[in-house]
C-alpha cells in the first residue's frame, strides 16, 4: 500500500510504529570458552521508545549490554547506533562519548564522596576524578545537577556522603550520574533490585518520563515494575529472543511461559 493511502492520524500512527532504530543488533554471537551467551540475536530499539528485555538468569541480559557498551566483544555480528556507526568498533570511551549510558546492576558510586560531587564527576566524565573536582563548574553546570537532585529526590542530600544512603537512594544517585550527561540511550540493568516498593514506583514514573526524549533499554526481573513501564518487551532465553511483543502478548507465549514466567 502507498503512503498515499493513508490519512494523516494514520501516517502518524504507522510512522510512530515504524520509529527509525536507535540501535540495531544485527546476528550478534558472543561465546565464553566454548560456552556460547549470545546466539545470532538480532534486535531493534526504535527512538525514543522504553523497551523491557526480561529472561531467566543467565539469559545473556548483561552480555547484551556488555556488547553494547564495548566491554565484550562479539565473534560476530554488528551493533548499529543511531544507523550510523557500528560500535562493536568503537572503545567503550568512545561508545559512552556517543551517547549511551549504562547503569551497572550493582550501584557502583563513589562512596567517600558526597552525592553532589558524584553528579559533579559524572558531568565531566572526560577529566580524572581530582581534576574534576579542582575544575569548576558553569552555573549550567550547576543547574543541572540541581534538577537532577530535584528529579531524583535527592535534593536533601546533596553534601551527604554517598557511602550513607540507603541501597534505593544510591540506585538513584548512579540514574544521576547517568541523566547529568545528557545520553540518548539509557540502560539499565535491574534498576530496581533492592529497591523499596514506593522507591519501585518513582523509577517507573521516572523511566516513563524519561521515554521520548531519551531512548531506554531497562533488564528488570520484577515483573510488576515491567507492566508499569513497558511499551514493548523482549524475552531473552540461552542467549536468544524466544519472544518480542507488548507484555501481554509475550506473556501469553507457552514457551516464555514454560521458560520464565511459570504455569
Ligand atoms: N565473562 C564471562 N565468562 C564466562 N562466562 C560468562 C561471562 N559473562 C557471562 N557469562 C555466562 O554467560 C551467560 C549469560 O550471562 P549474563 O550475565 O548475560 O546473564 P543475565 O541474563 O544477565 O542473568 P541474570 O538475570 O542472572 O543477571 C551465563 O551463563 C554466564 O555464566
Ligand atoms: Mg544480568
Amino acid at each position: 500500500m502507498s503512503d498515499a493511502l493513508f490519512t494523516q492520524p494514520q501516517l502518524a500512527d504507522r510512522h510512530r510504529a515504524q520509529r527509525d532504530p536507535v540501535l540495531q543488533l544485527e546476528k550478534i554471537s558472543v561465546s565464553f570458552d566454548g560456552f556460547r551467551a549470545l546466539t545470532d540475536l538480532s534486535l531493534q530499539i526504535g527512538v525514543g521508545e522504553l523497551r523491557c528485555v526480561i529472561g531467566p538468569n543467565g539469559a545473556g541480559k548483561t552480555t547484551l549490554m556488555d556488547v553494547i557498551t564495548g566491554k565484550t566483544r562479539p565473534d560476530a555480528g554488528r551493533v548499529i547506533y543511531d544507523q550510523d556507526s557500528d560500535l562493536t568498533r568503537l572503545s567503550p570511551v568512545e561508545i559512552a562519548r556517543a551517547g549511551i549510558g549504562r547503569k551497572f546492576q550493582k550501584p557502583t558510586v563513589f562512596e567517600a564522596l558526597t552525592v553532589f560531587e558524584n553528579l559533579e564527576i559524572a558531568l565531566k566524565a572526560d577529566k580524572s576524578v581530582w581534576a574534576s573536582l579542582r575544575a569548576r563548574l558553569s552555573s549550567e553546570q550547576r543547574d543541572r545537577i540541581d534538577e537532577v537532585l530535584k528529579l531524583l529526590r535527592l535534593g536533601g542530600e546533596r553534601q551527604r556522603r554517598a557511602g550513607l544512603l540507603s541501597h534505593g537512594q544510591k540506585q538513584f544517585l548512579e540514574i544521576g550520574m547517568l541523566l547529568v550527561q545528557e545520553p540518548h540511550l539509557l540502560l539499565l540493568d535491574e534498576p530496581a533490585a533492592g529497591m523499596t516498593d514506593a522507591e519501585t514506583a518513582y523509577t517507573a514514573e521516572l523511566f516513563r518520563s524519561l521515554a521520548g526524549k531519551h531512548s531506554l533499554m531497562v533488564v528488570e526481573h520484577d515483573m510488576g515494575f515491567v507492566e508499569t513501564i513497558a511499551d514493548h518487551v523482549t524475552v531473552l532465553h540461552q542467549g536468544q529472543v524466544l519472544a518480542e511483543g507488548s507484555l501481554r502478548e509475550v506473556q501469553a507465549s507457552e514457551q516464555v511461559i514454560d521458560v520464565y514466567l511459570g504455569r
